[in-house]
């Protein structure tokens, strides 16, 4: 079968032909119809993410599929069942093997790029605003990185849990797609001043924050008192070091978090959350924004479009057309 593999660190994938693996027991074999592209991605492929598989691997966190074998023991799932995986690696590949406990049941409704592009996205944000930060309605959420694949699903979930969003964005293209997901206020990167903006619109409750660096220290100091902050990535490169007395002074919660992290600590976050979800992209109030959809040939070419802030919402590829 054809699978994009890192074969060495920061160097692109390459397209090899590696044997169909079989499921062992408690695992099912799936067929791949499409896997969603993230950030984690370019790290994997730099060898600086958090998890490091050894190489040669394939890339690949998220996958949209059909069950097409179950290994010894499993009966939660059957052959011909579309599912969605958060699977960490195996995403680029015609077939993809993974414990039959992680996949996800997916609505007839919901299509092979929406179903590839909604697990981590949706989860992450989910999972940050409600079981981690308790966002109640009529608080105010600064989302920052608010059109990329993370920051995107937080603005439209923030809103959809009654607050109001200001959404930081790098350009007037980026901020239209934050505002079509239902940004309140916009505010320009490359041309605002962050913590003036926000302080203006009378300070921020909750900080969601993958970028880190510059712009979360700007964010940290227009929090009101008692704000929560998440600094759930570092898409700048800088880790942030935060300053414990401005914490001290104004109440602040810095609240650590990793959404993989759940599917070892508490898998039942992760259940709960994407029922939650499933349910509202059922009920039509949430749909993933997939800016490019591209096939499995074309995989560097899709990380490109992430490795040089191209697209918006989610880069998704398709492995059987
Ligand atoms: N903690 C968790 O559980 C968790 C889960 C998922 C993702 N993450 C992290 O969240 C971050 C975003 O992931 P993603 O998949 O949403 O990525 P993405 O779709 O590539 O979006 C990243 C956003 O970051 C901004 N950005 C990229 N490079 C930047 C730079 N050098 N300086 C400043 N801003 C930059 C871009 O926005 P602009 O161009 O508008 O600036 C882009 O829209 C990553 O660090 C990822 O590891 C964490």
């Amino acid at each position: 079968m054809r699978a994009m593999q890192v074969t060495q660190y920061d160097q692109p994938l390459r397209l090899n032909d590696i044997p169909v693996p079989d499921p062992g027991p408690g695992e099912v074999q799936v067929k791949v119809h499409s896997c969603g592209l993230n950030f984690g991605d370019l790290l994997l492929i730099k060898g600086t993410y958090q998890e490091k598989p050894s190489l040669p691997f394939t890339l690949g966190m998220e996958l949209c599929g059909t069950v097409t074998a179950l290994g010894e023991g499993v009966t939660s799932l059957s052959v011909g069942q579309r599912i969605a995986a958060y699977t960490g690696v195996h995403g680029l590949a015609d077939y993809a093997v993974m414990a039959a406990d992680i996949c996800v049941a997916i609505p007839d409704a919901m299509t092979d790029i929406d179903a590839a592009a909604f697990l981590i996205a949706y989860g992450t944000s989910h999972v940050a605003l409600d079981y981690k930060a308790h966002l109640r309605p009529g608080e105010r959420l600064l989302v920052l990185g608010a059109s990329g694949g993370v920051g995107l699903t937080a603005v439209e979930l923030g809103k959809l849990m009654g607050a109001e969003v200001i959404a930081v964005a790098r350009g007037a293209d980026k901020l239209e797609v934050a505002q079509a997901a239902g940004a309140d206020h916009l505010i320009n990167s490359d041309s605002d001043d962050i913590r003036t903006q926000v302080k203006a619109l009378g300070g921020a409750d909750v900080v969601y924050d993958p970028i880190g660096g510059d712009q979360f220290m700007a964010a940290l100091r227009a929090c009101n008192p008692e704000a929560r902050i998440l600094p759930l990535g570092f898409a700048s490169g800088t880790v942030p070091q935060i300053p414990a007395n401005i914490l001290l002074v104004k109440n602040l919660t810095v609240i650590g978090y990793y959404w993989g992290g759940y599917t070892r600590v508490n898998p039942a976050v992760l259940t709960d959350s994407f029922k939650q979800l499933i349910a509202w992209y059922v009920d039509g109030k949430i749909k993933p924004h997939v800016s490019n959809v591209l096939p499995l040939e074309q995989a560097n070419e899709a990380l490109e479009l992430l490795r040089t802030r191209k697209a918006t919402g989610k880069v998704v590829v398709t492995i059987d057309g």
